[in-house]
Order: structure tokens, then C-alpha cells, then sequence
């Protein structure tokens, strides 16, 4: 039964991964086996654009923020995610494999601290990986890009670790 699913899953990233090279005009593949247009990076796989403007919004509103810090914001629960301590360049897998490696830990504190566990899209990720790799951007990280709801809850956190009473 998976076996099926995934077989399907993967038919359809191929499909999605033609249907983009064509809107976008860039060169057809004839073979879907043996030619890669622009941002295709290997048969039926294409990467998408990756915005680090946009990460920096999605580091805040996803709530990234709440333990992992950037330009000095951010909580301390977890490393920092300073550009200068990444790889440069880092091939995106391998920002994905350390979330991965830090998954268990992530989804215990998650559930504990935000109630819930993160979702995220692949072109989300990919915008926050970008933000992750992009000093410029990351300078540009203050607390208005936290939403209100996500400063609350850090405010509350901080509270708690400090003993101070609060509601
Ligand atoms: C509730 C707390 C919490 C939130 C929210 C959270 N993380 Fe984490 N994250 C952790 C902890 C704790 C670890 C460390 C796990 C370990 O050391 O094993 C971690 C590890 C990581 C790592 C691996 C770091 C390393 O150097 O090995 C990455 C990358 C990461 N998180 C990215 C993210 C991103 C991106 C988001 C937002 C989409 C996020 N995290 C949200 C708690 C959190």
C-alpha cells in the first residue's frame, strides 16, 4: 500500500516538476529520464525559489523564533541559527538533515511550548533554510517581524523560566 502511494507521489512531482519548466519558458525536456531545464536538479525534481526576505518573516511566524535565535532574538532553548555558524554554501539537504537529526527533541518541546507541532510547506522551508544561510537578511531580523501572538508567548516563556508571576 505505501509502496503504491509513494510511487504515485513521485509520478506526480514529475508531472508538477514538467508542468513548471513549461510555464516558466524555459527549455522543454524531450526525455524524461535524461534532460534537466533551469531549476530542474534531476529527473521529475525541480528546487524551488528560495526567498530569504520571505524565511525572515516565516522564522517569526512560525514560531521558529520562540527557541532558536537570530541576531540576538530568539530564544536559547536551542542552538542559534546564525548565518555565520552554517556552512557557506550548504547544499539545503543538509540544513533539512540537521533539523531531522534534531526532530525528536524538537517535537517534545514543541508540543510542550507552543501546544503543537510546526507544519510547514517545501517552499516554506526552503524560504527559511535561505534565511538561515543569508547574513544580510538576518540583519535585517528585528521583533517586528515576530507576530504579536508568537511575542505573547515568548514574553509568557521568559516569565516562567524567571519564576515571575503572570497570567
Ligand atoms: C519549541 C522549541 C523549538 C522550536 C519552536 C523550533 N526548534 Fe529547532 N530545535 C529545538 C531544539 C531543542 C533543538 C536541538 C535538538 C538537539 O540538540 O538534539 C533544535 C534543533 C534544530 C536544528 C538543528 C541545529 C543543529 O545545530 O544541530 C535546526 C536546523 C532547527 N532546529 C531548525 C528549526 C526551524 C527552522 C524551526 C522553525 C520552523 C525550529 N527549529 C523550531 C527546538 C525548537
Amino acid at each position: 500500500m505505501v509502496v503504491i502511494k509513494n510511487k504515485k507521489a513521485l509520478l506526480l512531482c514529475g508531472l508538477i516538476g514538467v508542468t513548471a519548466s513549461i510555464s516558466g519558458g524555459a527549455a522543454i525536456a524531450t526525455s524524461h529520464t535524461a534532460q534537466t531545464s533551469d531549476n530542474m536538479v534531476a529527473s521529475g525534481l525541480s528546487l524551488p525559489r528560495m526567498d530569504a526576505a520571505n524565511g525572515r518573516l516565516l522564522f517569526g511566524s512560525k514560531a521558529c523564533v520562540v527557541c532558536h535565535s537570530v541576531n540576538s532574538i530568539g530564544g536559547e532553548d536551542a542552538p542559534m541559527l546564525a548565518a555565520e555558524l552554517m556552512d557557506q554554501p550548504m547544499n539545503p539537504f543538509d540544513f533539512a538533515a540537521k533539523m531531522w537529526r534534531g526532530a525528536e527533541a524538537m517535537v517534545i518541546l514543541q508540543r510542550e511550548e507552543l501546544g503543537n507541532v510546526i507544519q510547514m510547506s517545501g517552499k516554506e522551508l526552503a524560504d527559511i533554510t535561505a534565511f538561515v544561510h543569508d547574513r544580510q537578511e538576518q540583519a535585517k531580523f528585528s521583533t517586528a517581524d515576530i507576530p504579536e501572538d508568537i511575542r505573547e508567548l515568548m514574553d509568557h516563556l521568559e516569565a516562567e523560566d524567571l519564576g515571575v508571576p503572570h497570567d
